[in-house]
This record gives C-alpha cells, sequence and structure tokens, in this order.
C-alpha cells in the first residue's frame, strides 16, 4: 500500500466569523497561546512522518507562508541576546517540512480547494488538514487515520459524535461498524437539518483520500452554499471505492470558530507549567465571580 507521504492543508478560507481580526491577519496565524493554529497543524503532519506540505493560500494569506520562512536577523538578535530557546523554537518551526503554496483565486469552497492541489500531490494517496482544525492526542490524529488507511484500503475521515443542535453545521456520516472505531460509511451529507441527518456523527477536518478524488471533484457541481462540497466529492468516492469513518483519539478544537477558539486557548495554556496554575486559579475567580 502507498505510504501517505503528503499533507494539504487549505487555508484559503474567509474566516468570517473571526472578522474584525482576520480582515488582515489570516485566523490560521490567530495564537493559541503563543503560536499559529497552523503551525500545531504542520507539527502534526510531521509526527506523522509526512514532511511534504502542500498549503492552499489565497489573497492576503501569504503571511502563512512567511510564517515558515527562515528569519536569519530575529534568530541572530535573539543569539546575541542569549535567547536561545525562543531562537530554537523558530529555527524549528521554519525547517519542519518542505512547503509549497499554492493559489486558490476565489475562495468558491473546500472542494475547488483540495482541487488545487492535484498536481502537486499526483497520483498518491494524501491527507488533508483543515488550517484552523486542532486535534490535541497522544498519537497524532493524522498517524492514527493513516493506520486506519493502511489496515483497510481505502479513504479515511475523522468523526466525532456531536449533539444535536450542531449537527446543521458538519458534513454528517452513517454506516455499519467494522470495529471499536471505525465505520464503513453508507451515507455521507453536508451540513443536514436535523431531521435529514443520518446521524449524529460529524466530519471532521482530518481526511486521507485516495487521488481519484480529484477526478470527482473536477465532475462535482456547487452544492450547499453555492460552494464546490468536498463532502459531495467524497460521497461519490464513498460509492466507487468505499469510504472509512474513524473515531480518533483526541480532543478536537475548531479554532476557526470563536468559542472553539477559546476552549483551545484554555486547554494548551493548561499544558503549560509555566502559565496552569495561575490559570487555574484565575478560572476559578471566574467562576466564583459569575456564578
Ligand atoms: P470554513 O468553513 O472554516 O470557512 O473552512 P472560512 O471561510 O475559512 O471561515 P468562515 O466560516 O467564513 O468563518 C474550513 C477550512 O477550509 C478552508 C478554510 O481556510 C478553512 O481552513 N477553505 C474554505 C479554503 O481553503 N477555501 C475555501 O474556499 C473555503
Amino acid at each position: 500500500m502507498a505510504k501517505i507521504r503528503k499533507a494539504v492543508i487549505p487555508a484559503a478560507g474567509l474566516g468570517t466569523r473571526f472578522l474584525p481580526a482576520t480582515k488582515a491577519v489570516p485566523k490560521e496565524l490567530l495564537p493559541i497561546v503563543d503560536t499559529p493554529s497552523i503551525q500545531y497543524i504542520v507539527q502534526e503532519v510531521v509526527d506523522a512522518d509526512i514532511h511534504t506540505v502542500i498549503l492552499i493560500s489565497g489573497r492576503g494569506k501569504s503571511s502563512i507562508v512567511d510564517h515558515f520562512d527562515v528569519s536569519p536577523e530575529l534568530e541572530e538578535k535573539l543569539l546575541r541576546e542569549g535567547k536561545h530557546e525562543l531562537a530554537e523554537r523558530l529555527r524549528s518551526a521554519r525547517s519542519m517540512a518542505t512547503i509549497v503554496s499554492v493559489r486558490q483565486g476565489e475562495p468558491r469552497g473546500l472542494g475547488h480547494a483540495v482541487l488545487r492541489a492535484k498536481d502537486l500531490v499526483g497520483n498518491e494517496p494524501f491527507v488533508v488538514l483543515l488550517g484552523d482544525d486542532l486535534v490535541d492526542a497522544d498519537i497524532p490524529c493524522t498517524k492514527q487515520m493513516a493506520d486506519v488507511y493502511e489496515k483497510y484500503g481505502k479513504s479515511v475521515c475523522a468523526v466525532m459524535e456531536v449533539p444535536d443542535e450542531d449537527v446543521s453545521r458538519f458534513g454528517i456520516i452513517s454506516g455499519e461498524k467494522i470495529d471499536a472505531d471505525c465505520v464503513e460509511i453508507d451515507q455521507m451529507v453536508e451540513k443536514p437539518a436535523l431531521s435529514e441527518a443520518p446521524s449524529n456523527l460529524a466530519i471532521v477536518g482530518r481526511y486521507i483520500l485516495t487521488p481519484r478524488i480529484f477526478e470527482l471533484l473536477e465532475k462535482t457541481d456547487p452544492g450547499k452554499g453555492g460552494e464546490i462540497q468536498l463532502t459531495d466529492a467524497m460521497a461519490l468516492l464513498m460509492k466507487e471505492e468505499g469510504f472509512i469513518g474513524y473515531k480518533f483519539k483526541g480532543d478536537r478544537y475548531d479554532a476557526g470558530d470563536q468559542f472553539g477558539y477559546l476552549q483551545a486557548n484554555i486547554a494548551y495554556g493548561l499544558k503549560r507549567k509555566n502559565l496552569a496554575p495561575r490559570l487555574l486559579e484565575y478560572m476559578k475567580e471566574m467562576i466564583k465571580k459569575h456564578s
């Protein structure tokens, strides 16, 4: 079975839920504590032993590529000032992976964004990670999914149970359980009304796809919201080749959503030894004050 060697990170969306912050700053660069969300995502890819990242960028998004570029003056200054740890953190961010970028032009939907990577991916399976979807896990979510891909030889998407009120915000799947964490998917619907949802299992921002997806995306007409939906092409791929839904292990944060962003900052802040005690103390005070 072909090894997953390339990751596609779509980051060309407009980020309207984060205006005005995202007028001039890409939402993928908004910090979770002190690190942009996209850096955690590239780290996950590298931890899964994937070293080529294809970034789908758009207008006003070139600072994402700059973030992973060299900054010799800054690194030298930090070293001169004895700030070795910080200099090393900058160095490791830029040498994480080979990052190539391709522009989407108009943001015509996630499916349209993924299709931009066709020539760079070529004829091999690849992983897609959304630029604002964080998964904090002992084993990187991408690695967990690559193992599922190797086991079943089919495309895989990460899924999780969501409450009824959130169903219409996600792509929803249903299927037959084939092992403790996997279902063989038989239905995929993009953002269904609760009454039309086949289950509460939502697709989150991680996909391993076979290259056939590109041909299917080329044939996919605009769907929900007038956008070319990845879920619509995935539903066709499911019919042709089969598709696995994988209940990943880990905590997922939608950093492109205001509440998810705050949650991620608290959760990642609590993982920092220098911040955790003060942050907890502050949260206790806030609970007292607001209850
Ligand atoms: P979102 O649904 O979060 O859309 O896209 P968005 O436009 O970025 O944000 P809002 O809803 O206006 O606040 C999920 C992921 O797909 C990328 C986004 O950058 C994000 O990482 N995307 C979406 C594209 O790359 N291109 C698109 O046309 C749409």
